[in-house]
């Protein structure tokens, strides 16, 4: 229970005290703008892969610094996973950078948001497209045998700066065929196109330039994207978003909601500076 002081002390309630505190359980550094931690779940939660929650600490007065969060792990698993950005001066991150094993944060159970299956029509291929931390939806989404049982093929696009960014999707989505849970799901469905834009690696370039110049296609031995077909679940900066929105409209696939489920859907990984 000592480390609940880390994170505690820092302000004037603790986190416990508070209503929906959950427990910390595990915390990855990835890089040093990159972690990942798991916290318990409470047991009325249920939510669809793909939605985010309202995650946070309170602040020096006690008060809660909530932030929207993309829940990572599948909807059948125990714990809650999260995938999270530092922001050196950050309200929530600066904070939450800190936290470790028995500390608390405060999790608001009301899950919602537009990256879920039954937004879109049915298909053959899903096209998962994420810079940074966008990928956290579709680590939720990758695990969910759902995903598998509605698509023949899966393809989960992840672009970063850097090779070391890429490092949480990487090692999941390797770990997902030997899986005991979901493995048997994945089977060959599920293919990885990682690329760098910054450093020099194996693949490179952004997103929507892959796509235009249908250099994904070719590496895959895949078809061009076509309405009929294929459907698209897109998450990343603002910028991210309307440049692929524009490519995905160019190969005639049309946006969708949970109200009007159509082609591909989109969800901001987070706001941007004066957005
Ligand atoms: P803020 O004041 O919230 O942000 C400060 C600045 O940091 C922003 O203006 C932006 O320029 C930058 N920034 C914020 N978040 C990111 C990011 N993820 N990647 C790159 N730059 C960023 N964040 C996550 O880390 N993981 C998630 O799964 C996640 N899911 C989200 C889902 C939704 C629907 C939305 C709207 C946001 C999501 N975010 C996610 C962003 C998150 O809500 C916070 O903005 C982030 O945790 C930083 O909080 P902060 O209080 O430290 O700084
Ligand atoms: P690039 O390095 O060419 O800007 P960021 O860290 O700025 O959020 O970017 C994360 C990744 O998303 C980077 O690889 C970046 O490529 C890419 N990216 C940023 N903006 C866009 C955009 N408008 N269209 C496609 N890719 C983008």
């Amino acid at each position: 229970m000592n480390d609940l002081r880390t994170v505690n002390d820092l302000t004037a309630r603790p986190v416990g005290t508070m209503p929906d505190a959950q427990t910390v359980t595990h915390v990855h550094h990835w890089t040093e703008r990159l972690f990942s931690f798991r916290v318990t779940r409470p047991k009325s939660l249920r939510f669809r892969s793909g939605e985010f929650v309202m995650i946070g600490l309170p602040d020096e007065r006690g008060k809660p610094i909530l932030r929207a969060y993309s829940i990572a792990s599948p909807s059948w698993d125990e714990e809650l996973e999260f995938y999270s950005i530092k922001v050196p001066d950050g309200p929530l991150t600066s904070r939450l950078q800190h936290i470790r094993p028995g500390d608390q944060i405060i999790l608001r159970p009301k899950p919602v948001g537009t990256l879920v299956l039954d937004a879109l029509l049915p298909g053959r291929r899903i096209w998962f497209l994420a810079t940074g931390t966008g990928i956290a939806p579709f680590a939720s989404l990758m695990r969910d045998p759902e995903t598998y049982e509605k698509f023949d093929q899966v393809i989960m696009m992840h672009t970063c700066r850097e090779v070391a960014e890429l490092e949480y999707g990487r090692q999941l989505v390797e770990s997902l065929p030997e899986d005991p849970l979901i493995g048997e799901f994945v089977g060959g469905k599920l293919k990885y196109y990682p690329t760098t834009t910054r450093e020099e690696s194996v693949r490179m370039g952004r997103i929507t330039d892959n796509l235009t110049s249908g250099k994904v296609f070719a590496d895959l031995g895949l078809a061009p994207m076509d309405p009929a077909g294929d459907r698209a679940m897109v998450c990343g900066s603002l910028a991210f978003n309307l440049d692929v929105k524009k490519v995905l409209e160019g190969f005639g696939l049309r946006e969708g909601a949970n109200s009007e489920p159509r082609e591909y859907v989109v969800e901001k990984a987070f706001v941007g500076d004066g957005i």
